[in-house]
């Protein structure tokens, strides 16, 4: 079996590239390099292109019918939802005109499979205890609503030309599952912690006034390594028969607080953390757990790692870089 990964030398796509590897599948990378990096796609042919530029539907239809790929994941996209207030257009010209370059690529090469990096930002600010994957998706930034509408391409794409597809909706990815493929940008809470920390800074709390047992925001927190297994399995399930639903949660399905993260960098670091409380972020909900039982059940997936597993791999993935 021949995969292409787009973005596959980014943070996410680079575990998913290193296991199916390992799993002893033949992987075909392409990225733009803009944010990735070519050493974390050893062992895949890489093909550097630019997914948004005017002749990529046609490009990257030509390395798909040359690889003979038979299955696409593509994560390649702009993931920083501030940045999305400020350049709406950027987001929805790359976010959505790269997905439509990738599925008419697809279309053209006859490649039915498609796994596509989807987000709980699809949700906005859903006021439930666990979020499930009908509640009403409400996204309140454009990054959030560029990922909703590439799930309504892929289900255009499922109707015209008869592919497969699945959107898998990230919770709060951290970890790294080897130490060389660490996220590198200081977007996410984990690793602007550990940033904090080195620089001998204290880490900022966003808001401890929430209705929250420790006043802090609760998110789903799920190690990168579990999330790329989650689509190695999205690969098989679209290879099999029953395909009940195309969208999934992918999260561990409890929730950890900001402070609760913080002490488990303390643990992992040895060191004692004093955050500083600030205000609160625009946006922000207070709680955001997903409901995993959907995926558990279609996918056989479920995270095995623990938010100690994802900060200590996150920690000692730091210190080797
Ligand atoms: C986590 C928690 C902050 C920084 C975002 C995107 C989402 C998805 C994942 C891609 C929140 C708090 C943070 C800090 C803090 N991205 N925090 N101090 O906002 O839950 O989700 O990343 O798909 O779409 O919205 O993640 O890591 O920014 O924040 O207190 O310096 O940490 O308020 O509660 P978020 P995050």
């Amino acid at each position: 079996m021949t995969t292409l990964v787009i973005g596959g030398a980014g943070y996410i796509g680079s575990h998913v590239v290193r296991l199916l590897l390992e799993k002893g599948e033949e992987v075909v990378v392409i990225d733009d390099l803009s944010t990735g990096f070519e050493e974390r796609t050893k062992g895949a042919d890489l093909v550097r292109l630019d997914i948004t530029a005017p002749d990529a539907a046609d490009r990257i239809a030509f390395h798909l019918k040359a690889s003979g790929a038979d299955s696409v994941i593509h994560f390649a996209a702009h993931k920083r939802v501030g940045e999305s207030v400020e350049k709406p257009e950027m987001y929805w010209h790359d976010n959505v005109g790269g997905l439509a370059n990738v599925l008419e690529a697809c279309a053209t090469a006859r490649v039915r499979d498609v796994v596509f990096s989807s987000s709980a930002a699809v949700y906005g600010v859903p006021d439930v205890d666990l979020v499930t994957e009908d509640i009403e998706t409400r996204p309140i930034n454009p990054y959030g609503a560029t990922k909703l509408v590439g799930e309504w391409m892929l289900a255009d794409a499922e109707r015209a030309h008869g592919m497969r597809t699945v959107a898998l909706r990230y919770f709060n990815v951290a970890g790294a599952g080897w130490p060389d493929l660490a996220d590198t940008l200081t977007l996410n809470l984990v690793p602007i912690i550990l940033d904090a920390l080195e620089k001998g800074k204290a880490p900022i709390v966003f808001g401890d006034d929430y209705d929250t047992p420790d006043g802090t925001c609760i998110r789903d927190y799920v190690h990168v390594l579990d999330l790329a297994h989650a689509h190695v399995a999205a690969l098989e399930y679209l290879r099999g028969e029953e395909r009940p639903h195309r969208v999934f949660n992918v999260g561990s399905g409890s929730g950890s607080s900001v402070l609760e993260v913080i002490d488990a960098v303390s643990r992992a670091t040895g060191e004692t953390i004093t955050p500083q409380i600030g205000e609160r972020r625009a946006g922000d909900p207070a709680r955001l757990v997903c409901s995993k039982d959907r995926i558990a059940e279609s996918l056989g997936w479920s995270s095995e790692q623990t938010l100690d597993d994802i900060v200590r791999s996150a920690v000692e993935a730091r210190r080797s870089a």
